[in-house]
């Protein structure tokens, strides 16, 4: 079995590589650029590609992929937003992702930027080493004893309800099922009870047509002031326009974003003046209490490795035509 891997990092073909041992079948060729209707071309020969978050898995890649003779996608990654899975299905391209590869990796990272958020890190970080040792501007408050609102409870949002509580945090949450592992010590409420009960906000669901923008100027003014949100799922989850809009009617004690909505791109790979005049997220990067990086909740050891684990065991389900939970299209 062949695999065409695109937009590869030095750390995605390390932790390939080093689980690759274990899969004497599968061949994988590694290509920096990412799959776009114009790279899948390159696809001729290969039983299967490989794909990211930010990859253009549209209507037109899927039709080329199937050109070329491609019958499965495997996504090294959670979230299938970015694919027309209409489209798979038709041409009969199974799609396989890697659902819960570490979901403790990115509600911790999730915490992380709650924390650098409400406890200013990252002005401290800098005045300090500015020689600047005196605390204007640094103060925060505790989390012990506030309410945490989490939107969506599956593998992450769970992780990151355990989080909470370990802090001393009141845990509420929203999502259309209600996880049972949870019972005890979550409360359910509706989004709106959410919003406006919480002190920090976490965005734990997937981008779907019903979740795109939930965070805009209405959902944004039902919740209390001083509040802060944190953004580790998908970047169009938040409007951003008026996100800033919020930021600036002083709604936010913090703003913490993994994942921003100009992701796909490439705004700061470009950084001409005229394109960062018109980016919203350099935009965002102006306020003192917005934190921002760069995608890297999963980015740890474990989870690489289980990214890379797993991801081969999906090509392996399909070498021996069997179905797998790990199958979006199946
Ligand atoms: P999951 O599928 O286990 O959980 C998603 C939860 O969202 C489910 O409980 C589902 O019922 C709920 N949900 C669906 N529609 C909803 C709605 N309209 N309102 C409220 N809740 C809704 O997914 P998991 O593994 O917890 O991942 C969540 C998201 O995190 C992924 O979709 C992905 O976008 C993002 N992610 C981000 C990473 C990063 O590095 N920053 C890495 C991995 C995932």
């Amino acid at each position: 079995m062949k695999i065409l891997f695109y937009d590869t990092k030095k750390y995605d073909k390390k932790s390939f590589n080093n689980e690759l041992k274990e899969f004497q079948e599968i061949e994988i060729e590694y290509l920096k650029t990412d799959l776009t209707p114009r790279t899948a071309q390159l696809a001729e020969g290969f039983d299967a590609v490989c794909g990211f978050v930010n990859s253009e898995i549209g209507k037109d890649t899927l039709e080329i992929l199937h050109q070329k003779g491609v019958r499965l996608l495997l996504l090294r990654c959670a979230g299938f937003n970015n694919v027309d899975l209409e489209t798979a299905c038709k041409l009969n391209i199974r799609v396989m992702r890697v659902p819960g590869y570490s979901p403790e990796a990115v509600a911790e990272h999730a915490m992380a930027l709650a924390l650098a958020c409400n406890r200013r890190l990252h002005k401290a970080y800098n005045k300090v080493r500015e020689n600047d040792f005196s605390l204007g501007g640094l103060m925060g408050y505790n989390f012990y004893g506030k309410t945490a609102g989490i939107v969506g409870t599956g593998k992450i949002g769970a992780a990151m309800c355990r989080i909470c509580y370990g802090f001393g945090m009141k845990v509420i949450a929203y999502d259309i099922y209600q996880n049972e592992d949870l019972k005890g010590f979550v409360e359910y409420v509706s989004l709106d009870e959410l919003l406006s009960r919480s002190d920090l906000i976490s965005l734990h669901c997937p981008l779907m047509d019903n979740t795109y923008h939930m965070i805009n100027l209405e959902t944004i003014k039902k919740m209390k002031d001083n509040v802060i949100l944190i953004n580790t799922s998908r970047g169009a989850l938040v409007k951003t326009k008026d996100l800033i809009k919020g930021i600036r009617l002083h709604k936010f004690s913090g703003v913490g974003l993994d994942v921003y909505e100009e992701e796909s791109e490439n705004v700061f790979e470009d950084r001409s003046d005229e394109i960062l005049e018109h980016s919203v997220t350099a935009r965002l990067l102006s306020f003192p209490n917005v934190v921002i990086t760069s995608h890297q909740g999963f980015f740890t050891k474990e989870a690489l490795a289980a990214i890379a684990q797993t991801t081969l065991e999906n090509a392996m389900s399909f070498v021996h035509g069997e179905k797998s939970v790990n199958d979006v299209n199946a």
